[in-house]
């Protein structure tokens, strides 16, 4: 056992954190100088598990198509699914159509104030629902995201094993007690995600430009790196399929994902255990086939590589046989759809 990090291992560490923001933090991004907890939640779900520079495209697109939770809670799943497409994590879309219509629904249309009741809602998880409460009502509690989790575990030289939650539980009580008054809440949540996105990073922090550097106890032990701990590796698969992209004409023949699983519910093309399995099926078709270069795809748990066959069915003559359930749909109307970044990377490349 770890002695425990003391708050008053790092004094002033809110105030250094606020007074940083101000001067060095990130300003201009598109969810800030809100208060409108409709926004706050939108860019705090999309920015889960994406990129600031990959979310501020969709979060404005979004926002044109759904300007208010109302808009949101009374659209299709289908167009939620669509102004998703590319950004991964689809489960994400599902909760956030959900919990719109359980707002509007049960709510009469106002987010409620806390944290604790936003962690009620379909996909909002206790560190989302601390950054709606802290940055649209002052709550004071604190965030745990990854970023804010290394920040602070090198701050305070907090050696307890991640992996583990009630370690987590004990990191959670050391940050609920740095917190500064209410009034600071913004800045100083805002401040230690872009500490922790921009300056302390996992591999190669820059000290030189944190504002805890002077009493940061990791960086004074000679390797802030080492930590956080978290002991427990995420143990990876490996998969490969096939594909088949069938043209007819200017059509194509898309197929519906199940509702579980990889790319749920998104609009794909025909998967096939194997190349050979694939080869099998179209041997004896009329028209030609190619094989397309075969690319990979990296989801959190596997690595999954796909070899898409296109295969040209003659217009006239033969019919097609039987696919199962899917649709023909031309080019554009196949990318309307909310289909998964890879799939419509493939149908956009030469001759999709
Ligand atoms: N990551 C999660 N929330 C964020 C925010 N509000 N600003 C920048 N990056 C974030």
């Amino acid at each position: 056992m770890t002695p425990p990090a003391a708050a008053g291992a790092a004094p002033d560490l809110a105030a250094r954190v606020v007074r940083w923001q101000h001067r060095h933090g990130r300003h201009g991004l598109p969810w800030q100088g809100t208060r409108d907890p409709y926004r706050v939640w939108l860019s705090e779900v999309m920015l889960q598990q994406t990129q600031v520079a990959t979310v501020q495209a969709y979060y404005a697109r979004f926002l044109q198509r759904f300007p208010d939770l109302q808009a949101l809670a009374a659209a299709p799943l289908d167009d939620v699914l669509a102004l998703w497409s590319g950004l991964g994590y689809y489960s994400r879309a599902r909760n956030l159509h959900r919990c719109a219509q359980v707002v509007v629904q049960t709510l009469d249309g106002a987010f409620p104030r806390t944290a604790q009741a936003l962690a009620g809602l379909p996909g909002i998880g206790a560190s989302t629902a601390a950054a709606i409460a802290a940055f649209c009502f002052d709550e004071r509690v604190s965030i745990l995201d990854g970023n804010v989790k290394r920040v602070l575990s090198r701050a305070l030289g907090f050696e307890g094993d991640l992996a583990d939650v009630s370690e987590q539980r004990r990191l959670g009580a050391l940050a609920q007690a740095l917190l500064p008054a209410a009034r600071d809440m913004v800045a100083y949540t805002q401040g230690l995600m872009d500490l922790g996105a921009g300056v302390c990073s996992q591999r190669r922090p820059a000290c030189a430009q944190c504002p805890l550097a002077a009493d940061c106890v990791a960086r004074a032990g000679g390797q802030p790196e080492r930590l956080p701990i978290k002991t427990r590796r995420l143990v990876r698969g490996r998969r490969s399929h096939a594909l088949l992209r069938l043209h007819r004409g200017d059509q194509l023949w898309l197929v519906q994902r199940p509702p579980r699983g990889v790319w749920a519910g998104l609009w794909s093309l025909p998967e096939f255990d194997s190349a050979e399995a694939l080869q099998a099926q179209v041997a004896g078709w009329p028209g030609r086939g190619e094989w397309l270069p075969t690319f990979q795809h990296t989801l959190t748990h596997l690595d999954w590589t796909l070899a898409p066959l296109a295969w040209h069915w003659p217009v006239r003559g033969v019919p097609v046989p039987d696919l199962g359930p899917g649709r023909w749909v031309t080019r554009d109307e196949a990318l309307a759809l909310a289909l998964a970044a890879p799939i419509r990377r493939l149908l956009q490349a030469d001759g999709g």
